[in-house]
């Protein structure tokens, strides 16, 4: 790291110091109670459970889909508002901010994500395929951060959880799914950073691998279903402060290696 970049990091931290107390201050006076939880992906697997489960906890659910009409189980749930958004589509995006406006978001939930292009090995790739993986996997969360950014410094001590992988981990060596897991890894590497940044609103950020799950993506062999993985997640969630904003973890509470 040259000495230039070391110096503004120093200084970030520095400047972040003082709020940081002031940020756990008012999480403590808080409760830490969550009112308005934004989930992306909502409308099936991991989104869907989570989002059962944050409305049946008595929280405002914002439940993010592409296809509200055809989100049946969404639409017959109690605390859930359903949106139609597409993520990878900053205009979509917009949109959403334009309907919200200034309202606070507590939680925002990075949860929907794609697995690639059938063809992305060392030997064949789907270039399309795979900038489509970045645009979902990687850029859309950075996109929902940014454009509500405002709501969730409005709400004091807010969480921005990103749903990640462990094939984006550069720790561990599976040479498969070459585009979902460079998207994966993007995404680790840009909410670690941005975690940085956002320390300043008093919001932390956090990258969750949700383990191998049963749902459309995951497979019917996969380890566990959603209901553990689900769980996990938001006692995870529950204990994310600003002290360990940027972590990587597992839903079981482990820290994830990078
Ligand atoms: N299942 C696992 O074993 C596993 C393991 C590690 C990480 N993850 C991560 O966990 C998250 C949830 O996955 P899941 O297992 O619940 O998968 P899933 O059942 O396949 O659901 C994926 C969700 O993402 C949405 N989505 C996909 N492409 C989209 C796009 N282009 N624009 C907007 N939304 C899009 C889907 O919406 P539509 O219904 O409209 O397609 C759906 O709501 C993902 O980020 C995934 O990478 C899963």
């Amino acid at each position: 790291m040259c000495l230039g970049t070391r110096a503004v990091l120093v200084a970030v931290r520095k400047a972040q110091e003082p709020r940081l107390e002031c940020r756990r201050n008012a999480n403590e006076e808080k409760g830490n109670s969550m009112s308005t939880v934004m989930i992306t992906g909502a409308n099936r697997g991991i989104g869907l459970e989570l989002t059962k489960r944050y409305a049946a906890a008595g929280n405002d659910v914002l439940a993010c889909c592409r296809d509200p009409k055809a989100a049946n189980d969404l639409n017959a749930l109690d605390h859930v508002s359903t949106y139609g958004v597409s993520v990878a589509d900053g205009d979509s995006v917009a949109a959403l901010k334009g309907e919200l406006g200034d309202r606070p978001i507590d939680l925002l939930i990075n949860n929907a994500g794609a697995p690639g292009p059938k063809q992305q090995s060392a030997l064949e790739m789907d270039y399309d395929g795979w900038a489509e993986a970045f645009a979902v996997n990687t850029m859309a969360p950075f996109r929902m951060l940014q454009t509500f950014r405002e709501n969730l410094k409005a709400a004091e001590g807010a969480k921005v959880i990103t749903i990640t992988s462990q094939m984006g981990a550069l720790d561990l060596n599976w040479p498969l799914m070459y585009a979902y897991c460079s998207s994966k890894a993007a995404v680790n590497k840009i909410m670690r950073m941005v975690s940085l940044e956002l320390a300043a609103d008093g919001t932390a950020v956090a990258l969750i691998h949700p383990g191998h799950v049963k749902t459309d993506m995951g497979g019917a062999s996969a380890e566990i279903d959603v209901e553990e993985s689900a769980a996990g997640i938001m006692s995870v969630i529950d204990g994310i402060s600003l002290e360990g904003t940027g972590c990587f973890m597992k839903w079981n509470g482990e820290v994830h290696p990078w």
